[in-house]
């Protein structure tokens, strides 16, 4: 239907119709669970050009194969995932302990934590020890029979995009940015060619929350997507995107529920049999908000225009937390983004819901 009608158009309509077309680069760190964040792009109508991933809550690598086994489960393997950073531009275990041991700890590490190789037994995720190890246990949703791209990385791969479509890709990144800032470094037209930054992190005043509150609350309220990579969210942060979203505080809005599992359990799939299996009731929808807020702008429901600077002073208790300022108290070399503060949380339940029990035929 749609190539028969092709042919009565004329070439100005299937050009600008090309020129509106969405494209999305997703970067995060995957695992068994972060499917949603897909679904809902594609649900969107959204192209997803690729994965990519970057050492996070695990080591890049095991992020690799959760990228490619959970694009599988949806027959979704038309959609490429391109390896990124295995670290950071500067942090490592050790120089994040070395800070801890001054500062006080964190509750979450991520990759950085020291391994335990007996919950890895169990089916952990792999932390600290050889970054390029791989935990075939913690495959809940099977090891991957494809492969990732070889012939390029996450950075190019995002260079090489923003230049073939400048002015449509949403870069997506919800975990540390360190493929980002290496984009950004590597192509000084960039940011300016893509078309925005959607992030997941950047909480601002939540020390009384993680000082009174249980250590989930503490946990929930670090921002180690940052505090992993703080030169590279510094980096990002100040990058001439047109638009930069920050999805941090609001990402803490709206929290898996057992009811929301029940009901998505409604439509057995295999994404929806390892969300009900596997999500889990403790944390919020941190990605799905920041992807919901990239698909659909109006699910913003309240939110503000503030200069934002990274804290990249190692020597700080605030290193990697991110301060906001209005324009004329702002840093120099900073800029506006949009702080967002609330979402519609019944659509957003509403989008990963339809997303995951109806996961879109794509390839
Ligand atoms: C993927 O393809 C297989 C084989 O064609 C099919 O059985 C399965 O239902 C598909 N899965 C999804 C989620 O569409
Ligand atoms: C390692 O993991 C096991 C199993 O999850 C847990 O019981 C133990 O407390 C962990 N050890 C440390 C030092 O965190
Ligand atoms: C790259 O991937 C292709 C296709 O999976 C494979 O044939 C080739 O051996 C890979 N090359 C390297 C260097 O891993
Ligand atoms: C996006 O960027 C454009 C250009 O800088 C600006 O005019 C617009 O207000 C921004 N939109 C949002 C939602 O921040
Ligand atoms: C969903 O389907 C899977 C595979 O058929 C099955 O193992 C699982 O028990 C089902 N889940 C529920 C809650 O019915
Ligand atoms: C928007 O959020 C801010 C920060 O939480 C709050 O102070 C303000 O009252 C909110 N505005 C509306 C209209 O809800």
């Amino acid at each position: 239907m749609r190539l028969a009608l092709l042919g009565s158009l004329c070439a100005s309509t299937v050009a600008s119709a090309a020129a509106q077309r969405r494209y999305a680069i997703l970067d995060n760190d995957w695992s068994s669970t972060a499917f949603a964040v897909f679904l809902m792009a594609l649900d969107g109508g959204i192209d997803v050009l690729a994965l990519t991933d970057c050492t996070g809550d695990t080591w890049q690598h095991q992020e690799t194969l959760h990228a490619l086994a959970t694009l599988e489960l949806g027959n979704l393997s038309c959609i490429p995932v391109v390896p990124g950073a295995t670290w950071p531009l500067l942090q490592t275990p050790e120089r994040l302990q070395a800070w801890e041991s001054i500062y006080g700890p964190l509750v979450w590490q991520g990759a950085f934590a020291a391994p335990n190789y007996t919950a890895e037994a169990q089916g952990a995720d792999p932390t600290g020890g050889d970054p390029n190890r791989i935990v075939p246990a913690a495959f809940v949703e099977g090891l991957p029979a494809t492969k990732p791209m070889n012939t390029t990385n996450a950075a190019n791969f995002m260079v090489e995009m923003v230049r073939k479509y400048p002015g449509q890709v949403s870069i997506y990144a919800a975990g540390p940015l360190t493929n980002v800032a290496l984009a950004v470094r590597m192509d000084p037209d960039f940011a300016e060619n893509a078309k925005e930054l959607v992030i997941m992190g950047g909480y601002v005043d939540v020390e009384l929350l993680q000082a009174t509150g249980s250590l989930l609350m503490a946990n929930i309220n670090s921002d180690i997507n940052l505090i992993m990579d703080p030169e590279a969210a510094s980096i990002a942060l100040t990058a001439p995107f047109p638009n930069i979203t920050i999805a941090g505080n609001v990402a803490n809005q709206v929290i898996s529920t057992q009811a929301f599992l029940d009901q998505v359990i409604q439509v057995n799939n295999s994404y929806s049999n390892l969300m009900y299996k596997y999500y889990g009731t403790e944390f919020p929808f941190w990605d799905e908000t920041a992807m919901a807020l990239l698909v659909d702008p109006s699910i913003n429901t309240n939110s503000t225009n503030v200069f934002v600077a990274v804290d990249t002073a190692y020597g700080s208790p605030s290193y990697g937390n991110i301060h906001v300022y209005q324009k004329a108290l702002a840093p120099p070399n900073t800029r506006s983004v949009q702080y967002v503060f609330e979402v519609d949380g019944g659509k957003l339940q509403d989008m990963i819901m339809h997303a995951v029990q109806y996961p879109p035929q794509v390839c």
